[in-house]
């Protein structure tokens, strides 16, 4: 039997997406006729890794939908710490909880763990790879900040290169008309070429600068990011990029009024404090918009009826491939029971847990 899973938001029609918004603003105009919505519903949150919103924000989301939550924070509290695979966990937690929400450091480990689950799986984020929850918290504080999700000016900031919520956001969003966006890094921090693909093959416009400053007076949107250390094969790499942009009430005076400043968060140094006191900082406003996202996403993932399916392309098992990359969950010696499973997209081999080409 096929589950609705959230692997990534790329796997959502457009008309499922703006469904999922659409019921984030009902839920979050009329919490009310929510509050009874997964009563006798337990959700499991597996955090492998820290969070503070994510796991949280599902934890809430859960509660207010009157459904209880289970689960670990430190995996080292598990059994995890005595050796246990993610096949083994999953398989066993699918069998105490009606969904499961996971994070993991491991690339492509949100597929790996669907394939052993009986009951939906959300990915809270899998390596540096996909963070969908995240961008739907980013297009849902879009809709109900902007009113709409086309025709904007999209400024990107900071760890364009590692930023999985960068490249969620840029894809999401390029699917909608009149969209441009505006790259600002530094050149070692650049968004990878795929991403530029998918920019061209859109048709939207984008350019790439190195000062944001000389970006930010044309602005509809601004989207900040943490340069992310635990990212960084060494601390000399990651000391050459930390501080080289900072928002300050000095560039923010040159944005337009109606510019809205975003942030996944957490945050260390790239906002100053005094920017948090301007109406157009939305990123604490962003982060609650986030748990009204993921009441919406619990609702239709958890309801029996409908079309509501996130689906992924059948893949192929093929024992002459492997996937390349060193981060993908194929090539953990302790996940070594997993099936090789790659797919076909325009001629070309992907590893069907983290997407490289193979
Ligand atoms: N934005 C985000 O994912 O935050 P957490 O790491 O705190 O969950």
């Amino acid at each position: 039997m096929k589950h609705k899973n959230l692997i990534d938001l790329e796997y959502m029609t457009k008309d499922e997406l703006e469904q999922t918004i659409r019921l984030a603003g009902v839920i979050k105009q009329r919490p009310d006729v929510y509050k009874h919505a997964c009563d006798g519903k337990i959700m499991a949150t597996l955090f492998y890794e820290p969070s503070t919103r994510t796991q949280m924000s599902f934890q809430t989301a859960m509660m207010r939908l009157g459904g209880k939550t289970i689960g670990f924070d430190n995996p080292m509290n598990s059994s995890v710490a005595k050796g246990e695979n993610l096949k083994d966990t999953i398989a066993v937690v699918s069998g105490y909880a009606d969904i499961i929400a996971m994070r993991h450091p491991i690339e492509g480990s949100a597929k790996a763990a669907s394939l052993y689950s009986d009951v939906p799986l959300i990915n809270c984020g899998d390596g540096g790879h996909f963070h969908p929850t995240q961008t739907l918290t980013d297009v849902v504080t879009l809709s109900f900040e902007k009113g709409r999700l086309d025709n904007l000016k999209i400024g990107l900031c900071g760890d364009l290169l590692n930023g999985r919520t960068v490249h969620s956001l840029i894809k999401t969003m390029s699917h909608f008309e009149g969209n441009s966006f505006v790259l600002i890094s530094t050149k070692e921090l650049t968004v990878p070429d795929y991403i530029k693909d998918i920019l061209n093959k859109s048709g939207c416009e984008y350019t790439e600068i190195n000062n944001l400053k000389d970006a930010i007076s044309d602005l509809d949107v601004l989207y900040m990011t943490r340069i992310q250390r635990e990212r960084f094969a060494t601390e000399e790499e990651y000391e050459k990029q930390k501080g080289v942009f900072v928002l300050d009430m000095d560039k923010l005076s040159l944005a337009k009024e109606d510019m809205i400043i975003l942030h996944p968060l957490p945050r260390v140094d790239e906002i100053t404090i005094e920017v948090d006191d301007d109406p157009r900082a939305c990123y604490f406003k962003q982060a609650q918009y986030g748990m009204y996202g993921r009441m919406a996403l619990i609702v239709l993932l958890l309801r029996e009826e409908g079309s509501f399916l996130f689906d992924m392309p059948d893949p192929i098992e093929s024992k002459e491939h492997r996937c390349p990359n060193p981060k993908c969950i194929t090539n953990d010696p302790q996940q070594f029971y997993l099936p090789k499973n790659f797919y076909k997209k325009n001629g070309r081999v992907f590893c069907d847990y983290c997407d490289y080409e193979v």
